[in-house]
């Protein structure tokens, strides 16, 4: 039986969705394929708020992520992190060779600008990575107060990792200034893995233009380079699969309407979170609480894996929490084309599981 996924990624896909990913083949270098592509650019441009080039990147998003800090930190990258995101980009910066310091705050707890701002007022870094949306302790962090402080350095390239929040929050690329705003599709854009998105700003690509080894495969200018003058073909055969359907699927989500997308995520957030402090207690602080999904301290100290198995038996699945927060919390998502509806199911079912 399948388990409808209430899990912060894979998400279910609509089937609709899923049978575009079954379309036949075309050639990668035909004009079709260009068309396909730079549709999906426009209408991401338009997800995103941004008039900079979109690039398509056939990996997980963790791809663009490691592309972004070894193609553009010229001298020494800033890593904030608040989990397990914020640390794997670290890793990479450091598997790349990429000079870099991790500034970490304590878990559950967001990046402050004021400690954006300390680290950058010593000029060591030019380039800052943020992760807006934390899927291990379900923090969303104060993206446009760290905005501000990047505006008084320009110099700095603004990574940031919307993995987990694109597509289910508004996040206004060009307003807040970001460089190179990564996502990926298993999450709230309701597709299957397979296939990672970002923005790419002309500072940002002008600063990887001065970075020597930027590898291959996932080398931004090589991309960037490629699309503009290959009418946005990839330098290699791409994930046509995905291409389809996201191009389908962002047709749906222009359908839906951007902002009643989110505040279709806002509604369900909130229920989430109304329920979860009746029975629990939400991890974050309310104002830094994630929008697409929640992660619950397990104050009853449940058995997180009776519970999914008793939901399993009903045809639902959510998450235990990630690695140091295993037990100690559990998640529940809320994004891509879940209802609210949806969500007041599950937590029925949850009420029933636990009043037994
Ligand atoms: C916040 C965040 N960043 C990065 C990643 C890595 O993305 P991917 O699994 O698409 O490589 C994830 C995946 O769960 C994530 O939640």
């Amino acid at each position: 039986m399948h388990k409808r996924l209430f899990i912060p990624g894979p998400v279910d896909v609509a089937p609709d969705v899923l049978e575009k990913m079954g379309t036949q083949m075309i050639g990668h270098r035909t004009k079709e394929a260009s068309v396909l592509q730079r549709s999906i650019s426009d209408k991401m441009r338009k997800l995103m708020y941004t008039e900079n080039e979109i690039l398509l990147s056939t990996t997980s998003g963790s791809g663009l992520m490691e592309g972004a800090i070894r193609c553009c930190t010229r001298k020494r990258a800033a890593v904030f992190s608040v989990g397990a995101f914020g640390d794997r980009w670290f890793k990479m910066a450091k598997a790349n060779g990429v000079p870099a310091d991790k500034f970490s705050s304590e878990l559950g707890q967001p990046t402050t600008p004021e400690m954006v701002e300390k680290a950058l007022s010593t000029g060591k870094y030019d380039l800052v990575t943020i992760t807006h949306n934390e899927t291990s302790t379900g923090i969303q962090n104060p993206i446009e107060e760290i905005a501000e402080v990047l505006r008084k350095y320009p110099d700095v390239i603004f990574c940031v990792d919307t993995v987990s929040s694109l597509g289910g929050a508004k996040i206004e690329v060009d307003k807040l200034g970001i460089d190179v705003c990564i996502t990926s599709t298993q999450k709230c854009l309701g597709l299957p893995p397979g296939l990672a998105i970002c923005s790419f700003s002309q500072k940002a690509l002008e600063a990887a233009r001065q970075v020597e080894n930027r590898g291959l495969y996932l080398d931004l200018v090589e991309i960037y380079d490629y699309i503009q003058k290959k009418d946005y073909q990839y330098p290699s055969t791409p994930s046509l699969s995905h291409m389809f359907a996201l191009d389908y699927q962002l047709d749906k989500i222009m359908e839906e309407g951007i902002e009643n997308r989110f505040a279709r995520h806002s509604q369900m957030a909130n229920y989430v979170r109304e329920w979860a402090n009746k029975h629990f207690e939400v991890l974050p602080e309310e104002k830094y609480a994630s929008e697409t999904l929640t992660t619950i301290k397990n104050t009853k100290e449940i058995s997180v894996k009776d519970l999914n198995n008793k939901l399993a038996e009903k045809g639902y699945m959510i998450s235990n929490g990630y690695g140091d927060l295993k037990d100690k919390t559990f998640r529940i998502a809320h994004m891509a084309d879940t209802t609210l509806e949806d969500i007041k199911v599950l937590l029925n079912i949850i009420d029933e599981i636990l009043n037994q």
